[in-house]
C-alpha cells in the first residue's frame, strides 16, 4: 500500500521542496516507485524535474478542479521509478477558487487513491503559509514530514500545523494523518547554537524527530543550477549522504509500528 507523505511547514525556505526532490530519488535508488506532487505555485520542483510550470496543459491544478480527470492524465513519467505530478503557476488561482467556489477539499486524495497500488511512496510539496492547497494535501496524505531550519525561531511554525493536523483529524475525517517526523535542516555543525537549537526540538518532541538531520550543504544549493538532483551531481557529499540515510529511516520501521 502506498505511503503518502505530505512535506509541510508554513515557514518559508525550510527546505520542504529540497527534500521531497532528494529524498524522492533516495527512494527510487532503493527500488521504490515514487510519485512526488507539486502543490507549490511557486512550482520549483517542476522547473528543477525540467518543466516550464507557465507552459503545462495539465497540472495538479486540473485535478484539484476538475473531477473528471485522473492522474495518468496529468502525471509525468521520469524514470521506470519515478513519476512527477506537476504544479503550474495557476494553482495560486486554485487556492483562491476552491475557497470562493466551495470544490471539495477531498479530490486531490481521491485522485491519489485511485493510484494507491502504484506508487510505494507520494511526496507532496506544499506552499509555504497554510492555505487551502496546504489543508488539501494533509487531507490527501496519510503522514506529515515537517522540515525545520536549526535557527532561531525554528519552533514557531510547528504549532500552527500541529493545530492543522488536529482540525484535519478530527473536523475533516482524516484520522488516518500522522505526523512521520520532524526534519532539523539547515544543520550546521560549525554552530554551537544549531547544536542547542536540535537538542531542545529532541526535548520538546519526544520521539517526534527524524535521528537523520540534513546538514547545510552548499552542494544541496548548487545542485539545482547543474539540472541534478544532489545524490547525483555530489554523491559523496554531505547533504547526499543524509538525504539517503533519511530514506533508509523511513524504509526501516520503528519500533512501535
Ligand atoms: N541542506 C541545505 N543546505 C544548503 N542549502 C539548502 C539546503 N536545503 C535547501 N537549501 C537551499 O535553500 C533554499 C530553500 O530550500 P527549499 O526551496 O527546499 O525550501 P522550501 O521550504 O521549499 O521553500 P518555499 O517555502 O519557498 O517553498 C533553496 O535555494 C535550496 O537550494
Ligand atoms: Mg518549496
Amino acid at each position: 500500500m502506498t505511503q503518502t507523505i505530505a512535506i509541510a511547514n508554513q515557514k518559508g525556505g525550510v527546505g520542504k521542496t529540497t527534500t521531497v526532490l532528494n529524498l524522492g530519488l533516495a527512494l527510487a535508488n532503493r527500488g521504490k516507485r515514487v510519485l512526488m506532487v507539486d502543490l507549490d505555485p511557486q512550482a520549483s520542483l517542476t522547473t528543477f524535474m525540467g518543466f516550464d510550470p507557465y507552459r503545462l496543459q495539465r497540472s495538479s491544478y486540473s485535478l484539484l478542479m476538475y473531477p473528471e480527470i485522473s492522474l495518468v492524465r496529468v502525471m509525468q513519467t521520469i524514470s521506470s521509478l519515478v513519476a512527477l505530478l506537476p504544479g503550474s503557476v495557476d494553482l495560486a488561482t486554485a487556492a483562491i477558487r476552491m475557497v470562493q467556489e466551495q470544490h471539495p477539499l477531498g479530490r486531490l486524495r481521491s485522485g491519489l487513491r485511485e493510484h494507491q497500488f502504484t506508487f510505494d511512496f507520494i511526496l507532496i510539496d506544499t506552499p509555504p503559509g497554510l492555505n487551502v492547497l496546504t489543508v488539501a494535501a494533509l487531507f490527501a496524505a496519510d503522514q506529515l514530514i515537517i522540515p525545520v531550519q536549526c535557527n532561531y525561531g525554528a519552533m514557531h511554525g510547528i504549532k500552527a500545523i500541529q493545530d492543522i493536523i488536529r482540525h484535519v483529524r478530527e473536523g475533516m475525517g482524516n484520522s488516518d494523518l500522522m505526523l512521520r517526523g520532524v526534519l532539523p535542516t539547515f544543520f550546521d555543525r560549525e554552530s554551537v547554537f544549531t547544536a542547542k537549537i536540535l537538542a531542545d526540538m529532541r526535548v520538546l518532541l519526544p520521539g517526534q524527530v527524524f535521528n537523520t538531520h540534513i546538514p547545510f550543504d552548499s552542494h544541496v544549493a548548487d545542485a539545482p543550477h547543474t539540472g541534478k538532483s544532489v545524490i547525483d551531481y555530489a554523491p559523496e557529499s554531505p547533504g547526499a549522504a543524509a538525504y539517503r540515510l533519511l530514506a533508509e529511516e523511513l524504509l526501516t520501521p520503528k519500533a512501535t509500528d
